[in-house]
C-alpha cells in the first residue's frame, strides 16, 4: 500500500491506495472478480433500501437514495450481461470480511444520531474504496473493453461517496461529521493494511 497523492485524497478521503499487484491478480480471475463485484452491487442496492426503510421520515435521504437503488441494481445487471457475454458463471456470494470489519467499528451503544452517522459513513467508505479499486481496474486491466467498463463504475461510485457525505452534512453538524470521518479513515487504513491482497474480490 502506498500513501495516496493529495489530489486523490481530496476526492475520496482515503489515505491508502491499493497495492498495484492487486490488478494483476484480479486480471487472472475475471470470473471471480465479476462475481464478487456483482454481489457488491447487490449489497449496495439492499443497503440503500434498508436506509430508506429505517429513516423514512428523512425526506431528502429517501428522495436521494431511491434512484440509487435503481442505479446499483442496474450495475448488478450490467455485470450479469457482461458475464453472459463471456460465458462466465455467477458464483455464490462470499463472506465479506472487509464490510464485516467495518460494521464492527459502528458505535453500537451510541445515540440514534451517532448510529445514523456511522451508517452513512460506512456507506461512504465502501463507495470510496470501491471507486478506488475500480480506478485501478480501469487503468491496469489488459482487456480494453473491461478498462472502459470499470471507468464507468468508478465515476458512478465517486458520485455515491459524495452523496453519502453530503447526506451526513445535511442532517448532522459538519464538525461532528468531519471528526467521525477521520476516525473511520484511520480505522479503514489499519484494516486495509491488515488484509491479504487477493485478486478474487473487490475488497
Ligand atoms: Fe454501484
Ligand atoms: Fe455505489
Amino acid at each position: 500500500m502506498e500513501i495516496l497523492s493529495q489530489d486523490t485524497k481530496n476526492i475520496l478521503g482515503l489515505k491508502l491506495v491499493t497495492d498495484p499487484r492487486w490488478v494483476d491478480l484480479a486480471s487472472i480471475s475475471i470470473e471471480a472478480i465479476l462475481t464478487d463485484h456483482a454481489w457488491c452491487e447487490q449489497k449496495a442496492a439492499t443497503s440503500c433500501i434498508t436506509l430508506i426503510s429505517k429513516y423514512n421520515q428523512k425526506e431528502k435521504l429517501v428522495n436521494e437514495l431511491a434512484p440509487i437503488v435503481t442505479e446499483e441494481w442496474g450495475h448488478f445487471r450490467m455485470i450479469l450481461t457482461e458475464m453472459h457475454k463471456r460465458n462466465l458463471q455467477l458464483g455464490p456470494q462470499r463472506k465479506d470480511v472487509y464490510v464485516n470489519k467495518l460494521l464492527e467499528f459502528q458505535k453500537k451503544g451510541g445515540s440514534p444520531d451517532e448510529r445514523f452517522l456511522d451508517h452513512l459513513l460506512t456507506m461512504a467508505l465502501i463507495e470510496a474504496r470501491s471507486c478506488e479499486r475500480f480506478k485501478r481496474l480501469s487503468e491496469g486491466l489488459e482487456d480494453e473493453y473491461l478498462r472502459k467498463f470499470y471507468r464507468k463504475f468508478m465515476e458512478s461510485e465517486a458520485g455515491h461517496y459524495t452523496l453519502f457525505i453530503n447526506l451526513a452534512d445535511t442532517y448532522l453538524p459538519k464538525e461532528q461529521v468531519r471528526k467521525r470521518w477521520k476516525e473511520w479513515i484511520a480505522y479503514e487504513t489499519e484494516l486495509m493494511q491488515s488484509m491479504q491482497v487477493r485478486g478474487d474480490r473487490i475488497h
